[in-house]
């Protein structure tokens, strides 16, 4: 097993058409799999895949942006699209993948890793060495179509690290709050 780290826009078409399946399995899309990009540019999307030979067996985007958040800047980065193969779940290839990625983070320069996550992944995310931040609301979207991640019907959760001395030090302006991340309209909760 190898991990191959790539821009998005730059993994071979093979490869990304693996992918797309892998995402369908879980959220299926009417359009079916296909290798077009998924992700928004501007949010510079890179993609872990974890090979098995020539076959992906788990896929995971990272994503970043500035945050804004308590009259500070933050280099920001999350997780996007984290799939396992149905066939190889519960293998262990997806602690893997994760904990691959927060590393890949934490080398970027990073400040924080900031996602949701459903209530029951929680757990899995926590072994990768993500906490919970509780009561805090994660909003999507855009300043004029917000899309929080409190939003009735959902039930997630917010996970994060904390990379730099300066994030570490303003983690309690990170709890029972609402953080307006704004990823846009392509990757609303990113
Ligand atoms: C979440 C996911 C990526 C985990 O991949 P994986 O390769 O099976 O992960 P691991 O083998 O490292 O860990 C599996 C653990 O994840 C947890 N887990 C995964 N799905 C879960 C679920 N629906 N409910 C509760 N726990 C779950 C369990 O703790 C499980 O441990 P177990 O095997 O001892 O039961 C995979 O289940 C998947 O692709 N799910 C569908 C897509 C998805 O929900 N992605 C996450 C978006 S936030």
């Amino acid at each position: 097993m190898r991990i191959l780290t790539l821009p998005e826009a730059e993994v071979p078409g093979e490869l990304k058409l693996q992918v797309a399946a892998l995402q369908h399995q879980a959220w299926p899309d009417p359009a079916g799999p296909t290798a077009a990009p998924v992700h928004d540019p501007a949010l510079h999307p890179l993609s872990l895949l974890l090979l098995d030979g020539d076959r992906v067996v788990a896929a995971l985007d990272i994503l970043s942006k500035p945050l804004h958040h308590a009259g500070r800047t933050y280099a920001a980065s999350g997780l996007s699209a984290v799939v396992t193969d149905r066939a190889v779940r519960g293998r262990g290839h997806g602690h893997h993948l994760v904990t691959a990625a927060r590393t890949t983070i934490e080398r970027s320069g990073a400040d924080l890793a900031i996602f949701t996550c459903d209530r029951e992944l929680l757990p899995f995310y926590e072994r990768a060495g993500f906490s919970l931040l509780p009561g805090t609301t994660l909003i999507g979207g855009t300043p004029e179509a917000p899309f929080p991640s409190d939003q009735e019907g959902f039930d997630k959760l917010t996970v994060a690290t904390f990379l730099t001395p300066q994030a570490r030090h303003h983690r309690p302006d990170f709890l029972h709050t609402r953080i307006a991340l704004h990823p846009g309209e392509i990757d609303k909760l990113w």
